[in-house]
């Protein structure tokens, strides 16, 4: 039974106010989160509530959201079962009352219902992982690692957002991580060999300025067999093109490499890249409004590589009916405030599962030191996870914590490498 609950402005990854939860149960048990916050955010996303006080935290501060979970969402909650996970956050959505919880804010909600989820684990003493996915949950995610950034992510000329590694060929997550960690380091070598700039972006990625994306792909491959390993074989590549971020008037342009694409254009591009490169997934290669474009993209390479719906369904099932109706992508992104609630994304995750799609549990470009989305992972058993490059802090407590679940299950623990990938193509 919930007995009290907390809320106060804490600091992400890249220095903004946002969202801490501290639940605390009668039991003595208690949980907290925090609320990550994306730069690249799709239009149909749940509603972050800021406050618009230009004279605190340039506008960003997060005082209303917490006002709502100290007031209206504390009344309503204290006294209800804290494992009642979809009634908490039905509730949460009920007194709400709009469509993108515009009301109360996604930001307080999602951290009052993982806060909520963490105490409920704690009460059943159970590892998150395991309170949310049962005793069966013993598949260790294979990580797309983000070791070069673009897009809103940086401040150099690389349209495509992310330049991702994935170390499928590894035996279990702890060496994939290694071998992520060693063709991390090699790659900053060949960027310094060649002048260019190993500073980071808001992902832990480097951040270098390039001719092209084909020049970004070349130095991950070199990075790779430097590293003592085989393109394809050992580690392949991927991609987020963030495309809604640059399409505008029914065009896309890539303003680095001086090219304006149709749709059409632009897959004949993806098509390019992936016969060249060993590319085995590519998020939002188009735009959340070019449905039909997403329908043609699928038909046509779909059954080459993954094609990962991030701002196109944003973790909600009413837009993941739409896609899996139309055939539009073959797998779902996952990030919890896109939707608001853990409800609505084990829902999402679920349905995106049970229709042959795969899922990949995402961090934010802006995170914390929360790590609710590693044990996401291994409870949903999606099999994928991104959750940025081998550095900074917040990208690395959610690889750490894998290390520590993947430990915990010892031999029953599961690792798939690309299988998940390939069973799900069309
Ligand atoms: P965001 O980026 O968190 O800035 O939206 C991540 C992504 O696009 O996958
Ligand atoms: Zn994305």
């Amino acid at each position: 039974e919930i007995s009290e609950i907390l809320a106060r402005e804490v600091l992400d990854s890249r220095g903004n106010p946002t969202v801490m939860v501290d639940v605390l149960l009668e039991s003595g048990a208690q949980g907290s989160a925090m609320v990550p916050s994306g730069a690249s955010t799709g239009s149909r996303e749940a509603l972050e509530l800021r406050d618009q006080d230009p004279s605190r935290y340039r506008g960003k501060g997060c005082l209303k959201a917490i006002a709502h979970v100290q007031g209206v969402i504390r009344e309503t909650l204290v006294g209800l079962p804290a494992d009642e996970q979809s009634l908490i956050d039905e509730t949460m959505c009920a007194i709400d009352g709009t469509e993108n919880k515009g009301h109360l804010g996604a930001n307080a909600i999602l951290g009052v219902s993982m806060a909520v989820a963490r105490a409920a684990s704690m009460d059943h003493d159970l590892p998150l992982y395991r309170y949310i996915g049962g005793s069966l949950s013993r598949i260790l995610p294979t990580p797309f690692m983000n070791v070069i950034n673009g897009g809103a992510h940086a401040d150099n000329n690389l349209d495509f957002q992310e330049f991702m590694i994935v170390p499928h060929g590894a035996e279990s997550y702890g060496e994939a991580l290694r071998m992520g960690s060693e063709v991390f380091w090699t790659l900053k070598k060949v960027l310094s060999d060649r002048g260019l700039t190993t500073l980071v972006g808001d992902e832990g990625g480097f951040a270098p300025s390039l001719a092209s994306h084909s020049q970004a792909l070349e130095l991950l491959l070199e990075a790779i067999r430097e590293a003592g390993y085989e393109p394809g074989q050992d580690v392949s590549l991927a991609l987020d093109a963030a495309a809604t971020e640059f399409f505008k008037n029914g065009v896309y342009t890539l303003s680095g490499e001086n090219r304006t694409l149709t749709t059409a254009s632009l897959i004949d591009y993806y098509e390019e890249l992936i016969s060249k490169y060993p590319i085995v997934s590519i998020e939002d290669g188009l735009s959340e409004d070019d449905w039909e474009g997403w329908v043609e993209m699928t038909r046509r390479i779909g059954g080459a590589v993954q094609l990962v719906g991030d701002d196109l369904f944003v973790t909600n099932t009413r837009y993941l009916v739409e896609g899996i109706e139309r055939r539009a992508a073959s797998a779902i992104l996952v990030k919890l405030n896109q939707v608001g609630t853990v409800t609505e994304t084990v829902d999402a995750t679920t349905m995106a599962l049970q229709n042959r799609m795969g899922a990949m549990i995402s961090h934010r470009s802006g995170e914390t030191e929360d790590t609710f989305i590693a044990d996401l992972a291994v409870a949903l058993g999606t099999g994928q996870i991104k959750t940025g490059s081998l550095s900074r802090g917040e990208r690395l407590a959610k690889y750490n914590r894998l290390l520590q679940i993947e430990e915990e299950l010892g031999d029953q623990a599961i690792y798939l490498g690309l299988e998940n990938l390939r069973r799900k193509m069309n």
